[in-house]
């Protein structure tokens, strides 16, 4: 969360005076409503739904593409492990593939990863960076199996255009509070297609769906026991400002990353990326030759994350996964699950990507930070690698 102030304020008082905090309702306000259709128009797709957290629009989208036990869904070994565990939550088990030297899923990978029993891949648009989608989507096509864009890091960035999160089958938003925007938690799922939606938006409040409204007017798909997901009318009211903001804080944060970029340029190179333009990034990433480079330059600097030492961001820190722990009733826990039986998780199943992560080098980077601020960042990083 970059900018929040007293736009918000007056929009979350005009809910509390409404009285109409739930989100189907008949005032005049319809924040929910309003604030679906803002980011449907932003983001130019067909549905959009606001919910608690980006786990649960994976979660949701999963359980729209129809997907449970005995499938596999492969997902990169750089994310967060919130989307293998989504994986999970649907009963499906997570593959995980290597990273190229974008630092995003590698597409020759994830065809290596295919098997009988994938339906599905996840590219994660980590640290805003947005993943190679020409080719996940050829590969995806080749093969018949659906994409779900994890775009929870990567709310606003683009790739040759288009909008992150609306280029695969779904896609996913958080806007949990270290999210560039945000109303403390919440979530969004994207998609273009009518089954997905049906089926997301019934999982996503299964109790209250055919309660309240005329939510599932129109709809093929029948309810079914899911979950609920649903957020107040508080949270859109948030998220309507903050849509708002969008534009302004990443046009700042692409300017301050371009300048702090051409301060560092010649002494140090960064991560490949598969579309500068498009890139709605948070940091900063620096490229070293070797491992040990960035660990010196890191100890130097420590402000600095080098991307294979952030815990359960890489897959071979995912605890409860390795071991198998996916439900607290063992007869709940998919990994137990006769459709998933031979299923393994290998820790050195990405020893590459391991390698690739260890070599660069994350700096945050912030859309309000001044010309002297940029410049004394620029100092001290310029110090630590000399
Ligand atoms: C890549 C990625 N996917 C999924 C999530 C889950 O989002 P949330 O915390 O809103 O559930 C996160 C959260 O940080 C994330 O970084």
């Amino acid at each position: 969360m970059y900018r929040m102030g007293k736009e918000e304020i007056d929009a979350v008082a005009k809910v509390i005076y409404s009285k109409e905090l739930f989100k189907v309702n008949g005032g005049d306000l319809q924040e929910t409503q309003n604030f679906e259709k803002e980011l449907r128009e932003k983001l130019d797709i067909d549905h959009a739904v606001l919910m608690t957290s980006g786990f649960a629009a994976l979660q949701a989208a999963l359980t729209g593409m129809g997907i449970g036990p005995g499938d596999e869904v492969i997902v990169p070994a750089y994310t967060y492990i919130a989307t293998a565990m989504a994986v999970v939550a649907v009963g499906a088990m997570p593959v995980v593939a290597e990273v190229d030297d974008s630092l995003m899923i590698d597409p020759l990978d994830i065809e290596k990863k295919i098997t009988s029993k994938t339906k599905a891949v996840i590219p994660v648009h980590m640290e805003g960076y947005p993943c190679d989608m020409d080719a996940i989507m050829a590969v995806a096509k080749k093969h018949n199996i659906k994409v779900l864009e994890d775009a929870c890091q990567a709310v606003g960035g683009s790739y040759k255009g288009r909008r992150l999160s609306t280029i695969g089958h779904a896609g996913a938003f958080s806007f949990n509070f270290y999210k560039n925007i945000s109303a403390g938690e919440g979530g969004a799922l994207m998609t273009n297609e009518k089954e997905i939606f049906e089926n997301g938006l019934i999982f996503h409040d299964s109790c209250a769906i055919a309660y309240f409204g005329k939510q599932m007017k129109d709809f093929s798909a029948e309810p079914f026991c899911g979950s609920e997901f649903r957020t107040n009318e508080i949270t859109a009211a948030i998220m309507r400002v903050q849509l708002t903001r969008l534009d302004g804080i990443l046009e700042d944060l692409r300017k301050n990353k371009k300048k702090l970029m051409e301060l560092l340029a010649p002494y140090i190179g960064f991560v490949r990326s598969n579309d500068p333009e498009g890139e709605c990034s948070p940091k900063i990433t620096l490229k070293f030759e070797t491992k040990e480079a960035a660990a010196a330059f890191q100890e130097k600097y420590p402000e600095a994350l080098i991307p294979a030492n952030v815990g359960k961001h890489v897959y071979n820190d995912w605890k409860v996964i390795i071991e198998k722990r996916g439900a607290r009733n063992p007869l709940m826990n998919p990994f137990n699950f006769e459709a998933n039986k031979g299923f393994e998780f290998p820790v050195d199943a990405c020893e590459k990507s391991l390698d690739i992560l260890a070599k660069h080098a994350h700096i945050a980077i912030n859309p309000d930070w001044t010309e002297e601020e940029i410049k004394a960042k620029a100092d001290g990083i310029i110090a630590a690698l000399k």
